[in-house]
């Protein structure tokens, strides 16, 4: 048996629908970009620690917390799927290699309007590969969980914009 019923997340309108064995990444593959996107998130959690730190407006600092969470969450789930295909999610340190330059440019800079610029620039980022992401053929369970940072990064930046341009 080459193909298998699988739910198609990626088209919605055909519920099941025949996917060839091999489209599916192999288990290597799978780990190795979930761990990016570990990388991804460990680098988003830090620049979010920092403009916490460095947001004056006490509303903006609050809906950053609730965003920081969601990316917590997101470590959480990516960790979890990592270690549910058998490989070991990067810890704190092997992420840095991967590093972005986020948290130091948020580091660098003053005043709430600029803070929220450079987060909108990192989360320009996060939507990029979380995109990415979606649009590549993963076990449904994983899929499901991509999905779900995709709409919440996707969130965060809607949000950020909008927040900016309030200041202008
Ligand atoms: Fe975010």
């Amino acid at each position: 048996m080459n193909n298998q019923l699988t739910p198609n997340l990626k088209n919605e309108r055909h519920a099941m629908e025949v996917i060839n064995e091999s489209d599916v990444m192999e288990t290597e593959e799978i780990i190795s970009k979930l761990n990016d996107l570990v990388a991804l998130e460990f680098n988003a959690i830090e620049t979010y620690e920092v403009a916490i730190e460095r947001l004056e407006n006490l509303d903006y600092r609050a809906k950053m917390t609730e965003f920081l969470g969601e990316h917590e969450r997101h470590l959480m789930d990516l960790c979890d799927a990592i270690i549910q295909e058998g490989g070991t999610p990067l810890d704190g340190g092997d992420y840095k290699q991967f590093l972005t330059k986020g948290p130091v440019i948020v580091a660098g800079i003053g005043g709430d309007k600029s803070v929220l610029k450079a987060m909108l620039l990192n989360e320009g980022l996060t939507n990029k590969l979380y995109k990415n992401a979606n649009d590549e053929i993963y076990p449904g369970y994983i899929q499901l969980m991509l999905k779900q940072a995709l709409g919440d990064v996707r969130h965060h930046r809607v949000w950020i914009e909008s927040a900016i341009e309030q200041l202008d």
